[in-house]
């Protein structure tokens, strides 16, 4: 099978390592990807937002199978217009990623649905949104309701804070996306990701994991995309998974199809964990990243298996082949990330890294220039390995991170602290 993967992060980079290693795969090119993937893959300049140039490019290479990786392109429809043309493509249509594109959205289902998740109020009236947080004493979540790229999110812990992020909202600070407001209750517990693939009717689990959102080490400092994680997640036990499973995800994902937009593609819920009980945060529509890194590095080439059967609705006949394993991953990131950060600085050490089963480094934000791997991006690289223990893991990944010679790079030491 020919294979495009649309995206360029270290989320791509290991969907492309393990699709690599399905015999299946005839070729594969990613588009547009960075220097680490294309140590791999062809990679193609390609404006993955617009549908009309990935049908042809689609078209001109003989393409089988289209991967989506991001959630922009989904949010955007390219998903819509690839089926439209005849392709097979893993990731929801538009309106199914509405779950992560509209927070307004996904608390209507989940009402809908009747799955555990904050009291909300939805607000598109500035002064409305001054009154609720005036009458409702903080701690309260303030979300822009469309994508803000993981930043429209706003902690108050303080009446205060509240009113100044909604002011912050309606004043435009995180623009169209904050046109509309979200205040939610603040959830008290431990964060888990659970990752599940559905074919608008089946839904397979496929793996859990914890991020790890702040910058600095025992989570302190701004909020980031990721700066690690690792699969499983223990506070996720069997029991809570089924839970959520049954209360949250199964009821979702009948909602959707009840309205028409069943949904296909990986499912990816942020569950508040607290005395055994399950609750949704957020839906995303995509796989998470740095998640996926560690999911694949545990499901090798079945992923690519997974996905090709949930984009042809035959998760029923599907199994997932779990080893007794555990991922961690480190992200490395430029100084100044989440702020402002130099590009163009010099990465050395990588050649010496191992690459196999069970240690990888995916790369982020980094491109090839003249034999040198420059950093381009905030977060830059991944640094990836599989173990009996997550201790094992750990210990492992922390080695290899320790052999990159990056003076402008930084990492926090703590990832998998948690669990361990
Ligand atoms: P979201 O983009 O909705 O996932 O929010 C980003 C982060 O904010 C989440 O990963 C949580 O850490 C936190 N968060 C969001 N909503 C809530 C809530 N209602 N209660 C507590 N924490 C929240
Ligand atoms: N790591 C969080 C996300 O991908 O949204």
């Amino acid at each position: 099978m020919n294979i495009l993967i649309l995206g360029s992060g270290g989320r791509e980079h290991s969907l492309a390592w393990a699709t690599l290693q399905n015999p299946k795969c005839d070729k594969l090119i990613v588009a547009p990807g960075n220097a680490g993937i294309a140590m791999i893959a062809d990679c193609a300049a390609l404006d993955i937002m617009d549908g009309a140039a990935v049908i042809y490019f689609c078209e001109t290479n003989s393409i089988d199978f289209v991967i989506i990786g991001p959630e922009a392109p989904l949010a955007a429809g390219v998903a819509d217009d690839l089926r439209g043309a005849g392709f097979l493509v893993f990731g929801p249509s538009a309106a199914a990623a509405q779950l992560e594109a509209s927070k307004a959205f996904t608390k209507e289902i989940c009402d809908a649905a009747n799955a555990p998740t904050a009291a909300y109020a939805h607000f598109t009236d500035h002064a409305r949104a001054r009154a609720y947080v005036a009458a409702n004493p903080a701690p309260l979540v303030i979300k822009a309701d469309g994508l803000a790229a993981g930043k429209g999110v706003i902690i108050a812990m303080t009446d205060e804070e509240a009113a100044a992020a909604v002011d912050e909202m309606f004043d435009g600070a995180f623009g169209d996306a904050g046109a509309e407001v979200v205040i939610e209750e603040f959830m008290e517990g431990e964060e888990a990701s659970f990752f599940v693939l559905c074919d608008g009717e089946t839904v397979l689990p496929i793996g859990t994991a914890q991020d790890h959102k702040r910058v600095g080490d025992g989570d302190t400092g701004p909020n980031t995309g990721g700066m690690g994680a690792y699969s499983p997640a223990p506070v996720l036990t069997d029991e809570i998974a089924e839970k959520a499973l049954n209360e949250i995800i199964r009821p979702t994902m009948a909602e959707m199809a009840k309205r028409g937009m069943p949904y296909q593609g990986v499912l990816y819920a942020g569950l508040m964990i607290e005395d055994g009980q399950p609750r949704l945060v957020e839906y995303n529509a995509r796989f998470g990243d740095p998640e996926c890194q560690v999911l694949m590095m545990r499901l090798g080439a079945q992923a690519f298996d997974l996905m090709h059967a949930a984009s042809e609705s035959r998760l029923s006949d599907m199994r997932v082949n779990w080893g007794n394993d555990h991922a961690l991953t480190i992200v490395m990131a430029a100084k100044g990330y989440p702020g402002s950060y130099e590009k163009g600085s010099v990465i050395k050490g990588l050649d010496a890294l191992p690459e196999d089963s069970k240690n990888m480094t995916f790369h982020a934000g980094t491109t090839a220039s003249s034999g040198m791997i420059t950093a381009t991006g905030g977060r830059v690289l991944n640094v990836t390995a599989r173990g009996d223990t997550l201790a094992d893991a750990r210990t492992r990944a922390y080695e290899m991170v320790d052999q990159i010679d990056w003076p402008e790079g930084f990492c926090r030491r703590d990832i998998g602290w948690r669990a361990l």
